[in-house]
C-alpha cells in the first residue's frame, strides 16, 4: 500500500451504528459444497433476522457474481480472489453495522480464516454445512453436477476440484438431518448466546 495513504477515522464508528441498530454487527460465514444448502439456510436465517428488526445483508456466491466478481471463474487463483473481495465488502458492512451472511462455497481453510483475520474477535461465525456430497450431487438443484460429471464443466468442486472442511468452525449444520427450521433456531441459539443479538 502507498506509505502517503493515511486511514481518516470518521466521527461515526461501528460502536455508534451498532448502538442504533440494537445489536452487534458480525458475518455469519456459510461454506459448503454446491447443494449443500447455503442459499437457502442463509436466506431464511436473514428473514428470521429482518422479521425481529435486525439490520442485515446477504452476499450470495452466484448473485455476487454477476457484477462485483463477475470476472472470476473457477480456478483455485479466481476462487482465492473471490473470497478476497468478498471478505472486504463484508468488512465494511460489519463495520456499517449490518449482520452480514455470506453464502460461498469458499473451499480453503487459508481464505476462511484470512477473511476471520479481518474483524474482530468474536465477529466472524464460520458455519459449515455439511451435508454429504452425495446428497448434494442427489439434489443437483441447477443440473451442475450431471454437468461436471460429463465433463462439461470444469474445477467443479467435489468432482475434480478440493474442499477443505473447516477445521473449527463455529457451527456445523447438516440440511440432510435437519429441517430449515431447526437450522435457523440452532443459528438464532448461538447469535443469542454470544450476544449478537438480544
Ligand atoms: S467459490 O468457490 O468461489 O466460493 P462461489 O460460491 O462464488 O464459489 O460460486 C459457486 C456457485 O457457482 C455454485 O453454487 C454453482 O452454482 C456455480 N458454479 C459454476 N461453476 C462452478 C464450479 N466449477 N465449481 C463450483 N461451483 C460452480
Amino acid at each position: 500500500m502507498d506509505e502517503n495513504i493515511v486511514w481518516h477515522r470518521h466521527g461515526v464508528d461501528k460502536h455508534k451504528r451498532q448502538q442504533g441498530n440494537g445489536h452487534k454487527s458480525c458475518i455469519i460465514w456459510f461454506t459448503g459444497f454446491s447443494g449443500s444448502g447455503k442459499s437457502t439456510i442463509a436466506g431464511a436465517l436473514e428473514n428470521t433476522l429482518h422479521e425481529l428488526g435486525h439490520k442485515t445483508y446477504l452476499l450470495d456466491g452466484d448473485n455476487v457474481r454477476h457484477g462485483l466478481c463477475g470476472d472470476l471463474g473457477f480456478t483455485d487463483a479466481d476462487r482465492k480472489e473471490n473470497i478476497r473481495r468478498v471478505g472486504e465488502t463484508a468488512k465494511l458492512m460489519v463495520d456499517a453495522g449490518l449482520i452480514v451472511l455470506t453464502a460461498f462455497i469458499s473451499p480453503f481453510q487459508a481464505e476462511r480464516d484470512m477473511v476471520r483475520s479481518l474483524v474482530e474477535d468474536g465477529e466472524f461465525i464460520e458455519v459449515y454445512l455439511d451435508t454429504p456430497i452425495a446428497t448434494c450431487e442427489q439434489r443437483d438443484p441447477k443440473g451442475l453436477y450431471k454437468k461436471a460429471r460429463a465433463g462439461e464443466i470444469a474445477h467443479f468442486t467435489g468432482i475434480d476440484s478440493d474442499y477443505e472442511i473447516p477445521l473449527h468452525p463455529e457451527l456445523s449444520v447438516n440440511t440432510a438431518e435437519l429441517s430449515i427450521e431447526e437450522c435457523v433456531a440452532k443459528l438464532l441459539n448461538h447469535l443469542k448466546t454470544n450476544h449478537i443479538i438480544g
